[in-house]
């Protein structure tokens, strides 16, 4: 359970712990919350929900591989409306701050959905710059200007903390980052998936039916903590939550040293909903070895050559 020493401030926003559950990966949080410890947790963001329903892709839609696994579902979910009606009253018993994640095609739908997630009691807004998964056109994590724009409409629509979850797939992070700051984000989230692609080499097919996916887990975990790294470095009074290819509480303090106040963790959630449990216990574990009072001590610690 959370003590002192694993508190930390994310902008606006005290987390008991700096343990994120990754936003898709732990569906609206209550149903998780039956079989999880949510206890371990700061936060919990529930799955990303837009202003119309989505079907999302055809299965088979996630592939394990290797070294984490394959995406390609499409953001499926019912729309705003019904993803309120259908989950608001829950939020409230999940023992754990939910975080709601909109997304959309244009900032209005964005903002509409934040209002949505506003009025269901969620405790700050993650604004999904970064999906993979959509037919109509690129996403807006690629331009700055783009990515400010939903970020400003969100940031006027909800009084809640907003952040910005951003893709490693571009190399212009830095000015996007800067630009959703700009915009009002509270705070940046790095990363969501990376561009990948897996085939059977029997069938010559992709192992998902959008064949391009969002590539998730520990083959992540150096990618995203690059862009955790050089963000905090850039702009080192911004909070950041680190997230990719965490399973082990090992990889929680580096993202802390690398720069992130708070670390999210999806895919290893899905292989295991508890193992939230065992990671914060090894994240103190660590802290002890290292010496550590604080989780928050070791925010931005990174030492250069
Ligand atoms: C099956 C699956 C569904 C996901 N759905 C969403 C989503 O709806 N919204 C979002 O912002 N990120 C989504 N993500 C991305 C995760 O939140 C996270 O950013 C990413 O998986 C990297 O963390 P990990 O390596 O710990 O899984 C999804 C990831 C997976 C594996």
């Amino acid at each position: 359970m959370a003590s002192e020493r694993l508190t930390v401030e994310l902008g606006p926003l005290e987390l008991r712990t700096p343990l994120v559950a990754a936003s898709g990966t732990v569906g609206a949080v209550w149903e998780w919350a039956q079989v999880a410890d949510t206890g371990v947790f700061g936060a919990a963001v529930a799955k990303s929900v837009s202003p119309e329903p989505w079907p999302g892709r055809p299965a088979p839609r996630v592939a394990p591989l290797r070294t984490g696994m394959l995406n390609g579902i499409g953001i499926q979910n019912p729309g705003i409306d019904v993803w309120a009606d259908e989950n608001g009253s829950r939020l409230g018993s999940t023992g754990v701050p939910v975080w709601g994640s909109a997304v959309g095609g244009h900032p209005a739908g964005y903002a509409r959905v934040a209002t949505g997630l506003e009025g269901v009691g969620v405790s700050a807004v993650e604004v999904n710059l970064s999906c993979p998964n959509l037919d109509d056109g690129e996403m807006f994590s690629f331009d700055p200007d783009r990515s400010a724009g939903v970020v400003d409409a969100v940031r006027h629509a909800v009084a809640v903390p907003v952040g910005a979850k951003l893709s490693p797939n571009t190399p212009d992070l830095l000015r996007v980052g800067a630009a959703c700051v700009e915009a009002g984000a509270d705070f940046l989230v790095l990363t969501n998936t990376v561009f990948g692609f897996a085939l059977d080499p029997e069938t010559r097919r992709p192992l998902i039916t959008g064949g391009v996916g969002g590539y998730s887990g520990p083959g992540l975990k150096p990618v995203a903590l690059r862009a955790v790294y050089e963000t905090a470095q850039a702009m080192p009074r911004v909070p950041i939550v680190g997230c990719g290819g965490v399973a082990a509480g090992r990889d929680v303090v580096e993202y802390l040293i690398a720069g992130a106040s708070a670390v999210a963790m999806g895919t290893v959630l899905m292989e295991d909903p508890r193992a939230g449990t065992r990671i914060l216990a090894e994240t103190e574990r660590e802290l002890e070895r290292l010496g550590v009072t604080r989780a928050a001590d070791l925010t931005g610690s990174v030492r250069r050559w």
